[in-house]
């Protein structure tokens, strides 16, 4: 059977791949309620978020010098999970990420889908992609894009062993044996979300290994699985893949997180911890306002690390970090962890 045998977390952010002094093009659309933020699970504007955090201790750290050395000892991170990654002689990846309207846009966006597909295209925006953007998301795009069109393999055998099994476990998932790609006219990229995209980049790098894309409808509204759901999915992914008669070493990845546009290091913890002590029932405890906009992608973590959990690893903290680019607080808290 094959062998789960490593775990690795990674935060992925735009503010990631941006220079310090290049946050405030995105400070600047935060301060102007231009992405939606959730504070302590509960929906507010700029101004109101400003004052909710007025006691809090966190404004020594929004500055330019800082921000540059937190970004730095994010680098520095990412190069110790590659090679965490690296040594483990790993056969088959299973990325637990999300789509964030790259691939699935208003005609069809399943809750779960198993991506098991041959293979991967991944490729850099058109000119035409680049004007449907948002501020602040091109100049970070290299961290997630390749530079020229590249092609991944994927793990169709792995995928259809895990869909077969979820469904056998009352899972009602998709499944996408082709790569799908948006209508070219409202596209924003021509491949992979940046979810897996930043993977592929950061962690897996040049070792062009198959990868099983597991694709968690976090962010967008109203069918965002709920956090007892992807604890329950995960733990049957992780079943599944335990099932597979192979002897492949498989390593699980999640991507994204922790809680972003609005950093909030004390939820995050809680999160952390209760994701290290198998502690369930802490985090079926918070609904799902807690989860909303890039805190969603702590979906991905937690399936993650409840599939994890039943290979029997143990969860680890490698590095947290917080980038601050408002004096209301948003921004991106950055979660770095390992099982082993
Ligand atoms: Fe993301």
């Amino acid at each position: 059977m094959a062998e789960i045998v490593l775990g690795i977390g990674s935060a992925h952010t735009p503010q990631l791949h941006t220079m310090a002094k290049d946050w405030h093009i995105r400070g600047n659309r935060d301060m102007q309620d231009g992405v939606p933020f959730f504070y302590k699970g509960e929906r507010m504007k700029y101004a109101e978020l400003e004052k909710a955090r007025a006691a809090d201790g966190f404004r020594a750290e929004v500055n330019l010098e800082e921000g540059q050395r937190t970004l730095e000892k994010c680098y520095q991170t990412i190069d110790e999970l590659h090679e965490t990654f690296k040594a483990a002689n790993i056969d088959v990846a299973v990325i637990f990420g999300n789509d964030q309207r790259e691939i699935f846009k208003n005609d069809l966006r399943p809750a779960f889908t198993v991506m098991a597909c041959d293979e991967f295209v991944n490729k850099p925006r058109t000119d035409e992609q680049k004007t449907r953007l948002p501020p602040g998301i091109e100049i970070s795009d290299h961290g997630h894009l390749p530079d020229d069109e590249i092609v991944l393999k994927g793990a169709p055998e792995l995928g259809l062993q895990v869909v077969d099994s979820l469904i056998e476990d009352e899972f009602d998932i998709a499944i996408s044996t082709e790569q799908h790609f948006p209508p070219e006219e409202v596209s924003e990229l021509g491949g992979m979300p940046h979810a897996y995209g930043f993977i592929y980049k950061q962690i897996i790098r040049n070792n062009h290994l198959p990868t099983l894309p597991v694709d968690l409808n976090t962010f967008c509204p109203p069918n965002q699985p709920r956090v007892g759901r992807c604890i329950d999915f995960g733990k049957a992914v992780g079943k599944a893949i335990l099932n597979w008669e192979s002897d492949a070493r498989v390593a699980l990845i999640a991507t994204g997180g922790m809680s972003h546009f609005v950093v909030e290091p004390e939820f995050d913890h809680k999160i952390i911890n209760a994701m290290i002590d198998h502690d369930w029932d802490h985090i079926r405890s918070y609904h799902n306002g807690h989860f909303q906009a890039g805190n969603s992608e702590i979906k991905s973590w937690i399936a993650c690390s409840a599939a994890l959990a039943e290979a029997g690893l143990a969860g680890k903290l490698v590095d947290y970090q917080t980038l601050y680019r408002t004096p209301g607080g948003t921004g991106s808290s950055c979660c770095f962890m390992t099982w082993e």
